[in-house]
Parts: C-alpha cells; sequence; structure tokens
C-alpha cells in the first residue's frame, strides 16, 4: 500500500467497468478490517459482510436488476426525476444503464450488514438513523481502502425487492439490513471517470457563523 491519504481521497473515484482480474482475499479482508475502523454511533459494530466471489451466486443475487435498460429509458428516468444539471445528468446517464454489468463484472461482491436495531424506515428522531449513519461510515472507509489496495469499487443501493431476494439468496437473519452492494475489481483500462462537479471550497466554508 503506497498512497498517501490525500491520494488515496483524490484517487478515490466510482467505476462500473472491471477487468477480469481477481482480488485475493488477504486483500478483502485488509478492505473489511479498515471498514471495521470506522466510527460507530454504540461502539458495538454490529457489521457482518458477505463476501461473493462465486459468479453463480453474483447472477443469483443480481437477477431482480435490468440487465440492459436502453438511452430513451434512461432519459425518461432523467425526466421523472427532474434532473436539469448537465454534470449529474451525465453521471446519470453514464450509471443507470451500468448497474447489472458493475456487479457482474467486479472480482467480489461485498454486502455489508448491519444489525437493525430501530425502523430505519420510520426513525423518531435523527439518532434511530445512527446505526444506518455509522454503516455508512465503514462503507467509506471500504471504498477509501480499495483504492489504496489499487482496486475500484462501485455502489448500488437495493431498489424495490432487491433488498428481500438479496436477503433470500444470501440467507441473511431477519434483523440484518444491507444498506447497499459494493462491487470491487480492477478498473478496465478504458473505465471513464465521471466529472466531479467542481466547488469553490472558500465558498462552501463559513467561518465563525454562515
Ligand atoms: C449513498 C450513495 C448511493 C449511491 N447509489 C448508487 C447506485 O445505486 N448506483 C450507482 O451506480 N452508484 C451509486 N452511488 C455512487 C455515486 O453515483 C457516485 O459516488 C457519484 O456519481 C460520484 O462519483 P464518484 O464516486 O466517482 O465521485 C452511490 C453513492 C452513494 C454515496
Amino acid at each position: 500500500m503506497s498512497k498517501d491519504f490525500y491520494e488515496v481521497v483524490d484517487t478515490r473515484r466510482t467505476i462500473r467497468d472491471f477487468q477480469s482480474e481477481p482480488i485475493d482475499d488477504e486483500v478483502i479482508e485488509r478492505i473489511i478490517s479498515a471498514g471495521m475502523k470506522a466510527p460507530t454511533n454504540d461502539h458495538m459494530r454490529d457489521w457482518h459482510f458477505i463476501v461473493i466471489k462465486d459468479k453463480h451466486i453474483v447472477l443469483k443475487l443480481v437477477k431482480r436488476i435490468p440487465e440492459q435498460i436502453s438511452t430513451e429509458e434512461v432519459h425518461e428516468i432523467l425526466r421523472d426525476w427532474n434532473l436539469n444539471d448537465a454534470c449529474q445528468q451525465n453521471a446519470y446517464i453514464e450509471a443507470i444503464p451500468k448497474q447489472y454489468q458493475m456487479l457482474t463484472q467486479a472480482a467480489c461482491v461485498i454486502i455489508p450488514l448491519l444489525k437493525q436495531k430501530t425502523d430505519v424506515l420510520h426513525p423518531e428522531n435523527l439518532s434511530h438513523l445512527n446505526g444506518f449513519a455509522s454503516i455508512w461510515c465503514c462503507i467509506e472507509n471500504m471504498l477509501l481502502a480499495t483504492t489504496a489496495e489499487g482496486y475500484s469499487s462501485a455502489l448500488r443501493i437495493p431498489l424495490g425487492e432487491e433488498g428481500d431476494w438479496a436477503r433470500k439468496v444470501l440467507n441473511f437473519p431477519e434483523n440484518y439490513l444491507m444498506p447497499c452492494f459494493i462491487a470491487i475489481g480492477k478498473a478496465s483500462t478504458n473505465a471513464p471517470f465521471i466529472k466531479q462537479k467542481e466547488y469553490s471550497i472558500t465558498e462552501r466554508i463559513h467561518k465563525e457563523v454562515w
């Protein structure tokens, strides 16, 4: 591992086109260990990680995700979501059609799981979301560690029945929630980087008061 922290932060980019190169279990363990070091609301880190390399299982897991989406459908989605920013539109035009391929091409898919102690879909107050927020700290550590290891990653939030289907395929317990799919692999040599929107940091920093 050679990259310094800011280089890792700068070079972590979502990649949805992967080479067929495999990933060693030791690398995956280091990535998950980095995740397990993330801050957590209750000190418990009740997190588990299902690591799937077997393509048969991946193919079953992604059965609820559309394999192909036409350009017309993508534009319809953009209209429905009322997305007008060109940078954001380009990001979705690139991302939406690649949801299936990024998971099936990846060297491994990791499903992080958090123990559900509150109903995150109907929180009574902000602290009821702490468990969910904590696993996202864990996921970001994993994405950064993936970059530090020279691999790339992509995320997908399970839509519709995808989470229930994943539970069935992977057999994880009812009281664990899957926040996302994480695809990890070596980026294809021609994998595009979607331009990050640029902001002036000084405009975003408010000293003392807004
Ligand atoms: C909470 C969250 C949900 C996301 N959901 C998806 C998703 O469902 N599918 C996808 O392809 N990317 C998803 N992404 C990745 C974003 O599209 C990506 O981070 C964004 O376009 C910025 O690109 P970058 O990661 O290269 O900076 C998600 C990212 C986050 C943080």
